[in-house]
């Protein structure tokens, strides 16, 4: 396996990160993961001026312009012959002697590497997800996709020890937020589409955006508010919604099941025409 370390294509086995890299003593930094069909990034402009936001949001400087971050993902990407997955991106403050400040001059790290996933031959798309809920327990700036995925990490664990597939965190007053690892949607009884709008309290989903385009021009109608656990579980149907699932339809939720309990013709639309346009 290729990897790109620090702007060099290198064997994963060879890629070496100092010990006193911020990213590894204080998670100071920040991540993207784009998708790949056909050997082709999918909504990847978004991605990277994601990047690009979540760096200035941390005050790290951006290494690279947008067509070098376009160039390194499809060279790692023809190096490792991806033509399904992701391909990841991790840019970190850098390496320094360990104080919480930071000299403004520091070099950032950045790592680069590409997982296969069959993301549109899907089981979860054919079956749903099932979904637990837990604590929100994340910091107040959600919308920054910081690499201190701790309380995802502890979440999606739940998760799958309960034999979940994802888990949708709730905040302090029974909203949910989102999931561990992907945007939650629900669809009422009259058929509108409602998701939480994009605040400090959530990341801003590059999927859930694209989606969010595909309900206005199928003439869908989209509510941006929050709902709460009680409200999802009541729902027509509910789905989730990332870069490395696409759009994924719920099945249950805390054990109740979602509308019939399996995926929904509205999810299951979304989703086709999405992997079409994609294609
Ligand atoms: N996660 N919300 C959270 C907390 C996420 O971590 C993600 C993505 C999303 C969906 O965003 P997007 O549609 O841009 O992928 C929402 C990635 C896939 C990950 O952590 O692996």
């Amino acid at each position: 396996r290729i990897v790109m370390l620090n702007g060099a294509f290198v064997d994963a086995a060879d890629a070496k990160i100092s010990i006193m890299d911020r990213g590894f003593l204080f998670a100071d930094g920040i991540y993207e993961v784009s998708a790949v069909l056909n050997g082709r990034t999918i909504d990847n402009a978004p991605h990277l001026a994601r990047l690009d936001r979540s760096l200035k949001e941390i005050d790290i400087p951006n290494p690279y312009s947008t067509e070098e971050w376009i160039g390194f993902q499809n060279e790692l990407i023809a190096r490792n012959g991806l033509t399904e997955g992701t391909v990841y991106i991790e840019v970190t403050r850098g390496v320094a002697e360990r104080e919480f400040t930071y000299a403004d001059d520091l070099a950032p790290t950045v790592v680069m590497f590409t997982q296969p996933k069959s993301i549109v031959a899907s089981k979860l798309a054919e079956t749903g997800a099932k979904v637990v809920t837990v604590p929100d327990l994340r910091w107040a700036r959600r919308d920054i996709k910081s690499v201190a995925l701790l309380p995802q990490v502890l979440a999606k664990q739940a998760a799958a020890r309960a034999g979940a597939q994802e888990a949708w965190m709730v905040d302090e007053d029974g909203f949910v937020t989102e999931g561990a690892s992907s945007s939650a949607f629900i669809v009422t009884h009259d058929g509108k589409l409602v998701t939480r709008p994009f605040t400090r309290t959530v990341l801003p989903g590059v999927t859930r955006l694209a989606i969010t385009a595909l309900i206005a021009e199928t003439g869908l109608v989209l509510e941006e508010r929050a709902f709460t656990v009680t409200e999802a579980q009541a729902a027509q149907e509910a789905f989730f919604t990332s870069a490395s699932t696409f759009v994924a339809p719920v099945a249950s939720l805390n054990g109740t099941p979602i509308g019939p309990g399996k995926p929904g013709p509205v999810a299951t639309k979304l989703r086709e025409i999405y992997i079409q346009k994609a294609l």
